[in-house]
């Protein structure tokens, strides 16, 4: 076999393969689920039965997430469809948005600017782009031999490239998935663009490179429309419409008995001619398309289905993939899915997905855009979260105890080291829940696998007042620097006030994700921002309760000085927010949302929800900035 060789594909002369650790998946938030259900879903978890299917949207680099997709999906994917990224200058960084304030309809004053790209997603684009295509290629190697493994034996894949990639990536897949398998590669002409005169022939082609795992795959035959040219040839009418006649061809004769009996045959004088019958236009199905689709026009700033995100394709496209290479009911993965293009036509054709994206942005993006689908059923977004950063602290802090407990210890103390590190911050001893000292405050740094929670505040009030010597000391009030991957729902100004209480001023930040990667925090300046701060207003008239947001604010470091000034209302900084009414510690459930879109740039301030019992409830606010950042925050009520 021809076999392509690149820089890296080869090591002591063995082939290197994708990374092969299965994590499990955290599920964050829950998006459209009804009471019911969830409760149903709560009970049949609690007894330990299997809940479920529900669609996934994954925040996660595919490099993990494709192997923790195995354990459970191995031989189970009906189709994939991927559009990795291919030119080179713009994957990850994207066009923000400071909408208008007060504007309502389609927002031509709102400014944007470049969101540039964090430290994890450069980091990505490194380990894509760090050696040229070699490093690209590699990625892909590894990335597809996983996904062959995900493929059902009646599956497909479809992997879109350019001109660029088109040729490296076709052998690649021959040497995946074996040249026998290979099906064909449609040529979807994505442009229209007339240039004036050119030194060469314009491309204006994507190629969509298709394999199926065996010989056996699923292929259902797709119409489309006849072009206006055929339908010129149905020239005559009669009472059921348009036709013109045409040669029968082989048939049989009950087929021919019955167009006789409809009136449709015209016999040759000539004896050896076939009989010609009626062929009228309404009865055509349309025309099955070969592989070149000249026919789906590219997603423009006027279409529809436009979400704003730089290289999204458009839904007729995975529409005709979808149909042809899956059943209702059938699962499809796209594992570089942007604005989810593949899993809003999956859930629109009634068939069951699963996406993933590195990007923030493109995980948000997607989630607005699943929930403007009429009757979206129910779908889980999810992350790797703690057992990603676990797998890090095991294999970034080594330790060599005497027993295991004695090793985590070690490598718990090398962690925070690391992490005061960072934060510019000494490192103090002694203290069960003081780890550092920065600037005359106290520093705590949270585990990598828990949520910093009320009672972990309360500790480090104390203990910091301890810690500054206590009511002898003079001082009246200390300060506290509460670093956490992650922060329990309460942990609000609920928390802080508890502190305030002990005298102590405290501040929440979060560790920021780019930490995991080495050659990030070798490299970068890591930023630890302070949670976003949310301030709400909740009026209650009997079963009625009414939020309000009255304040929001962001660090404002990652907005350039010049848009910062369009902002002249805290609502436009906030893209989205959803409220879950009855917060039962599962996992967030949005019972409500507003948002923008291209559309509708304006957002609601206020929503109000009629309880049908009287109880205590826990109310759970998540705002979701324009950077693609959320904040969550708690508030208590009573229905009497
Ligand atoms: C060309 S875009 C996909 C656009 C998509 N087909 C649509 O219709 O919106 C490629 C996407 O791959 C994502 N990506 C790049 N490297 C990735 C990785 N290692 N893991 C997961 N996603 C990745 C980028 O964030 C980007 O959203």
């Amino acid at each position: 076999m021809t076999e392509l060789l690149w820089d890296g594909k080869y090591k002591d002369g063995k082939k290197q393969g994708p990374v092969r650790i299965a994590l499990p998946f955290q599920t964050i938030e829950t998006v459209n689920e009804s009471a019911q259900e969830r409760q149903q879903r709560l009970e049949v978890f609690a007894s330990g039965r299997k809940t479920g299917w529900r669609n996934r949207l994954i925040w996660g680099d595919n490099k993990y997430v494709l192997p923790s997709l195995l354990p459970e999906f191995a031989g189970r994917i009906d189709l994939i469809y991927i559009d990795p990224p291919f030119s080179t200058g713009q994957d990850f960084s994207y066009l923000a948005t400071i909408p208008d304030y007060e504007r309502t309809s389609q927002d031509e004053d709102a400014i944007t600017f470049v969101k540039e790209p964090s430290i994890l997603e450069q980091k990505a684009y490194r380990d894509t782009w760090g050696k040229g295509l070699d490093s690209y290629l590699q990625m892909m190697f590894e990335r597809l031999t996983l996904m062959r493994e995900l493929l059902s034996e009646r599956g497909s894949i479809y992997v879109h490239v350019d001109w660029r990639l088109n040729a490296p990536l076709r052998l690649i897949m021959d040497e995946v998935f074996s040249p026998e398998n290979f099906m064909c590669q449609i040529i979807w002409k994505r442009s229209s663009i007339r240039k004036a005169a050119s030194n060469k022939w314009l491309s204006v082609d994507d190629i969509i490179l298709v394999a199926t795992k065996t010989r056996e795959y699923t292929f259902n035959t797709v119409y489309i429309p006849y072009s206006e040219e055929y339908k010129k040839r149905f020239t005559e009418k009669d009472e059921r419409g348009y036709y013109y006649w045409i040669d029968i061809g082989t048939y049989s004769e009950d087929r021919l008995a019955k167009l006789k009996a409809e009136g449709r045959v015209r016999f040759s004088k000539d004896p050896r001619a076939h009989p010609r019958f009626k062929h009228y236009l309404h009865e055509g199905k349309g025309v099955q398309p070969d592989n070149v689709w000249t026919d789906i026009v590219p997603i423009n700033s006027q279409a529809k289905e436009d979400t704003g995100y730089d290289t999204q394709k458009p839904e007729a496209l995975l529409d005709r993939i979808l149909r042809a290479s899956s059943n209702e009911g059938d699962l499809v993965l796209d594992c570089f899915s942007g604005s989810g293009t593949a899993a809003a036509v999956a859930e629109k054709l009634n068939r069951r997905w699963i996406i993933c994206d590195l990007s923030r942005f493109a995980i948000h993006t997607a989630r607005k855009r699943l929930l403007t689908i009429p009757g979206i059923k129910p779908f889980v977004v999810q992350n790797l979260g703690k057992y990603e950063r676990q797998a890090w602290q095991m294999a970034e802090f080594p330790a060599n105890g005497e027993n295991r407990l004695e090793e985590q210890r070690q490598r718990e103390a090398a962690y925070r080291t690391f992490v005061l590190d960072l934060y510019h911050a000494r490192v103090v001893s002694g203290n069960g829940w003081l780890h550092g000292v920065k600037s005359g405050r106290m520093v705590y740094v949270g585990a990598v696998d828990a949520p910093v929670t009320l009672p972990d505040v309360k500790a480090i009030a104390r203990e910091t007042w301890k810690a500054v010597g206590g009511k002898e000391s003079g001082i009246s009030k200390a300060g506290a620097d509460i670093l956490g991957w992650e922060f329990a729902f309460e942990l609000n100004e609920l928390a802080k006030q508890v502190a305030a209480e002990s005298r102590i001023d405290v501040a929440f930040k979060k560790i920021p994700r780019e930490v995991l990667d080495k050659k990030a925090v070798d490299q970068g300046d890591i930023r630890f921002f302070e949670l976003g701060a949310l301030s709400l207003q909740v009026k209650q008239k009997g079963r009625d309760v009414t939020l309000s947001l009255t304040d929001f604010a962001i660090p404002i470091d990652d907005i350039p000085d010049d848009a910062r000034k369009a902002i002249k209302h805290f609502s436009q900084l906030i893209d989205y927010w959803a409220v879950d009414w009855d917060f039962k510690n599962d996992t967030f459930h949005n019972q409500w949302q507003s948002y923008r879109t291209r559309k509708e740039p304006k957002i609601k301030m206020e929503s109000t929800y009629t309880y049908s019992e009287p109880g205590k409830y826990l109310v759970v606010v998540k705002v979701i900035d324009i950077l693609g950042n959320d904040t969550t925050k708690t508030v208590e009520v009573e229905i009497k």
